[in-house]
């Protein structure tokens, strides 16, 4: 079934609008499910999540291929298991699954990991048994990555990439940066899900003409898309972005991206760097184990980022 075709070719109709959250509103770590919230494509409230509401949105949404998300779909269905310690699968256990709210896949160290493009560390900065936001969208770690390649937000060139190296050096910086900063003994390097994840940027953002085609052979993210999709949490249709054509965004690309930018030769590397992290082999991306909960660590709370930066929220 290629559920993600026959999406309405109007773009307003297609992605929704975007209405920022409230402060009752639940997000998570993920700048992908936060921007299907936001534009309504999933509930807005961020609440009460069907598995199979989510296989049609990211499709939608991103242009995204279903196979893609298998593993994700995977590991948010047993953070959720491990969260409310039973299953989160129908009475009919026909393979579908409610998820509780966004807010429970930032529980620390399970599939929110660290070193993360844009998001703080559950315990950093050497907060003595405090937490840290691990959650929201963080405009200082995010920066601390564009300024790897001297990418500046507020006074962006007209069209700026970054290639495979390119984000291989910014990963090897948020790591290095992260081993550095988090309170002792907590740091954990994850490089496949973090690798997963880039695939998914570089899907999200690659240069493409406007019927979602990749422009060129090989992917160049467009950087003012990732800055605008990450810090708005919205789709960057006012630059020029339109969903990834499926054909192009599935599993296969997501997997190559890894190790691609796994394998890419890096002029130099930022020091303290943990062992192994230039490591070349890119496992799968794993699977959460299934089984006993495990030991869950208390959440962070608060208003999700969009409500808490609003100038509405701000008195
Ligand atoms: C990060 C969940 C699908 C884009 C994350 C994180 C979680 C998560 C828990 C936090 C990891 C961390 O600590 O950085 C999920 C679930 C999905 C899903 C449950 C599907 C059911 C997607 C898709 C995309 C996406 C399809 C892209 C279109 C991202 C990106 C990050 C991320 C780019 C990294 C953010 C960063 O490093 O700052 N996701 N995700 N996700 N997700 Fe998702
Ligand atoms: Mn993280």
């Amino acid at each position: 079934i290629k559920r993600y075709d026959g999406f309405s070719d109007n773009l307003a109709v297609r992605l929704g609008s975007y209405q920022a959250p409230g402060p009752n509103d639940s997000r998570g770590p993920c700048p992908g499910l936060n921007t299907l919230a936001n534009h309504g494509l999933i509930n807005r409230d961020g609440k009460n999540l069907n598995s199979t509401e989510i296989k049609l949105a990211f499709p939608r949404g991103f242009g995204i291929a279903e196979d893609a998300i298998e593993v994700a779909l995977h590991n948010w269905e047993v953070v959720c298991e491990y969260i409310k310690g039973t299953t989160c699968g129908t009475a009919a256990n026909d393979g579908t699954f409610i998820l509780t709210n966004l807010t429970i896949l930032g529980e620390p160290h399970a599939f929110e990991h660290d070193h993360s493009y844009s998001r703080q560390d559950y315990r950093q900065n050497w907060a003595h048994g405090g937490i840290t936001d691990n959650i929201y969208f963080n405009s200082s770690e995010m920066q601390s990555g564009l300024d790897v390649v001297g990418y500046t937000p507020s006074n962006p060139p007209k069209v700026a990439t970054a290639n495979f190296q390119q984000f291989n050096e910014i990963r090897l910086q948020r790591e290095s940066i992260q081993n550095q900063r988090d309170f002792p003994g907590w740091f954990q390097q994850n490089v496949p899900p973090t690798l997963f994840e880039t695939g998914f940027i570089f899907g999200a953002t690659f240069d493409r003409d406007s019927s979602g085609k990749m422009k060129g052979s090989t992917p160049l993210a467009r950087l003012d898309w990732w800055n605008f999709w990450f810090s708005e949490e919205s789709f960057p249709t006012q630059l020029g972005w339109v969903p990834a054509s499926t054909e192009v965004f599935n599993s296969h690309f997501c997997t190559s991206v890894s190790s691609a930018v796994l394998n890419a030769a890096v002029t130099s590397l930022p020091k303290s760097l943990p062992a192994g992290a230039t490591a070349t082999t890119f496992p799968p991306p794993a699977n959460l184990p299934e089984g006993d909960p495990s030991p869950t660590l208390a959440l962070f709370q608060s208003a999700p980022y969009a409500a808490a930066t609003s100038p509405a929220a701000i008195k």
